[in-house]
């Protein structure tokens, strides 16, 4: 019998966060009638060159969906008693809707009390135990950006979570175990997995929706992918190593230049001969990542509107 070509479906991130921006705008616009600016303070420690661009990229998309932004940037020798104080100034702010706290924090400051710190109601990043809370017993609050990410890509690409067998590999509180939590929201039959998860393989071949966010290349491959599933990719890794790219990317010109110029390549956490295989998949870098910054400005004129009173239906 003549072998049929898969052709996967490609989710495009990048326009599903053009929508989501786009209709964020909207919602500005609607309060800025009533007199309303939404305001987003963000938290940058130190000079973590990662975290910089990220929230370089944050305020740029605040300015334009007219959020008021405010970048705080405290030096890395900053005490856990002094961000504690920031962090109270901000919640006592009537102008601040938002707070984020860009991580990872210097070693030294006490991650889990600061986020404990931020008020639930301008925890516009859902981490704190609060809007978990929230989240699990199915209440209004501010849900992380990333899996909400994740739910918007699938629903807007019209792809089923209800009754689908949903895998989860990699179980953090920022994606994983939210990303699950939503998952089962949405009636999916949800497994999570994890490093310590008994034959992998065996449990992820049978995902009609696996999510991989385990933040190790490649780490998902195609044996472990059931044909036709529709996969999730979360993971943003810099591969430095020639062999690698070209073991991830075999005749990949493009990528191949891209790596003698930059000196490295993005993969995710799924083997990109995993996709070929799948029936769609977000692709990295332009599927999940794209989505978190949108959904962080949606949280944000969330957060706007709960603090209000004003239901969210209401627009
Ligand atoms: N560092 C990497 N991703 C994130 C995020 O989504 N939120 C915060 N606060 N820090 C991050």
């Amino acid at each position: 019998m003549k072998e049929m070509k898969n052709t996967p479906r490609i989710l495009d991130g990048v326009a599903i966060a053009g929508q989501i921006k786009d209709e964020v705008a909207v919602e500005v616009k609607e309060l800025a009638a009533r007199g309303i600016t939404p305001g987003l303070a963000v938290i940058l420690v130190g000079e973590v060159p990662a975290s910089q661009i990220y929230v370089r990229s944050k305020v740029k998309t605040c300015g334009e969906l007219g959020i008021y932004s405010e970048m705080l940037t405290p030096p890395e020798s900053i005490t856990t008693d002094e961000m504690l104080a920031l962090v109270a100034e901000l919640n006592a702010r009537e102008d601040i809707d938002g707070i984020l706290i860009q991580l990872p924090l210097p070693k030294h400051v006490d991650t889990k009390r600061l986020l404990e710190a931020v008020s639930p109601d301008k925890d516009v990043d859902g981490f704190h135990p609060v809007n978990a809370g929230r989240l699990q017993s199915g209440q209004p609050g501010l849900a992380p950006c990333t899996p909400a990410g994740i739910i918007e890509i699938l629903k807007r690409s019209d792809l089923p979570i209800s009754g689908q067998n949903a895998v989860v590999v990699g179980r953090s509180d920022i994606v994983g175990k939210p990303a699950a939590m939503m998952l089962l929201n949405a009636s999916a039959t949800v497994t999570i997995c994890h490093s310590k998860t008994v034959d992998l393989p065996g449990i992820t071949r049978g995902a009609d929706l696996l999510v991989a966010a385990i933040g190790r290349p490649g780490y998902v491959t195609a044996e472990m992918v059931k044909p036709g599933a529709t996969l999730i990719d979360v993971g943003i890794n810099r591969v430095t190593d020639a062999a690698e790219v070209e073991r991830f990317f075999p005749g990949d010109a493009k990528r191949a230049a891209s790596f003698a110029k930059r000196g490295s390549v993005v993969v995710g956490d799924i083997d990109p001969a995993a996709f070929a295989i799948a029936g769609a998949y977000t692709p990295v870098p332009g599927g999940v990542g794209a989505l978190t910054i949108a959904m962080l400005m949606k949280n944000t004129v969330t957060a706007a509107k709960l603090r209000r009173g004003i239901s969210l239906k209401e627009g």
